[in-house]
């Protein structure tokens, strides 16, 4: 049946891009490399991560989580990129559930515990949602974090994704189901970088 709405992007849009490096505020996003495998295994090794994103990585699972963010490039649906400091990677952000049709996507970051604290979060965040409005031409990138991870919400509110609701028992974590804060940006909200 066809739709009556037309849609935000055209399929190959996102394909036909070379997957940007950013510049973000001091900070570097870009694409993995294999040689980031130790920072994947590092990351989802430790118990926060483990916590809220609920995995842990085997090294040759590290290995293939890198190897496949291409294809899924390539493919339209999802993007990550390593958040890069003074050369060294010290986490990660990634596009999700994307939806080109929709000019739609999810956010999710990590950051790995001894650069934590220093806004590398909320700088990766800002930078690849302004991408990812004027670059590829998303209209709306939400993020979901649960309601006991209040560190995320902060990064949320720097970033300038307006808090929307809780999705109630939305989330399974290792001790249950977990409430989840929405939040969003719009392609016609303030850029909180000015
Ligand atoms: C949440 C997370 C991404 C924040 O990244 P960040 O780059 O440290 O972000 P910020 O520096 O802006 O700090 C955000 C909040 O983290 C908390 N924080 C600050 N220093 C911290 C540290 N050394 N260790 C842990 N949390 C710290 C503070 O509450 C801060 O908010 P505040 O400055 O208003 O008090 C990071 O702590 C992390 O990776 N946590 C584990 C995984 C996770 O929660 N991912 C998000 C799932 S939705």
């Amino acid at each position: 049946m066809p739709s009556l709405v037309e849609p935000v992007l055209s399929a190959g849009n996102m394909a036909m891009l070379k997957q940007p490096l950013l510049r973000a505020d001091g900070l570097v996003l870009r694409p993995w490399e294999p040689s980031d495998r130790p920072a994947v295994l590092a990351g989802y090794a430790d118990p926060a991560i483990q916590r809220w994103h609920c995995r842990t990585m085997t090294d040759a699972e590290a290995r293939d989580w890198i190897a496949h963010w291409p294809d899924r490039w390539q493919a339209e649906t999802g993007a990550g990129w390593a958040v890069v400091d003074s050369s060294e990677v010290v986490g990660q952000i990634s596009l999700r559930r994307l939806d080109l049709s929709e000019g739609q996507a999810e956010a999710a970051y990590w950051v790995l515990p001894a650069a934590r604290g220093r806004r590398v979060a909320p700088r990766a965040l800002t930078t690849l949602a302004t991408w990812a409005f004027a670059t590829l031409g998303l209209h709306r990138v939400e993020l979901y974090h649960s309601t006991s991870n209040p560190a995320s919400c902060r990064v949320a509110q720097r970033a300038g994704f307006t808090a929307e609701g809780t999705k109630r028992g939305e989330a399974r974590h290792t001790d249950g189901w977990h409430d989840m804060h929405v939040h969003a940006r719009l392609d016609s909200d303030p850029d909180p970088a000015g």
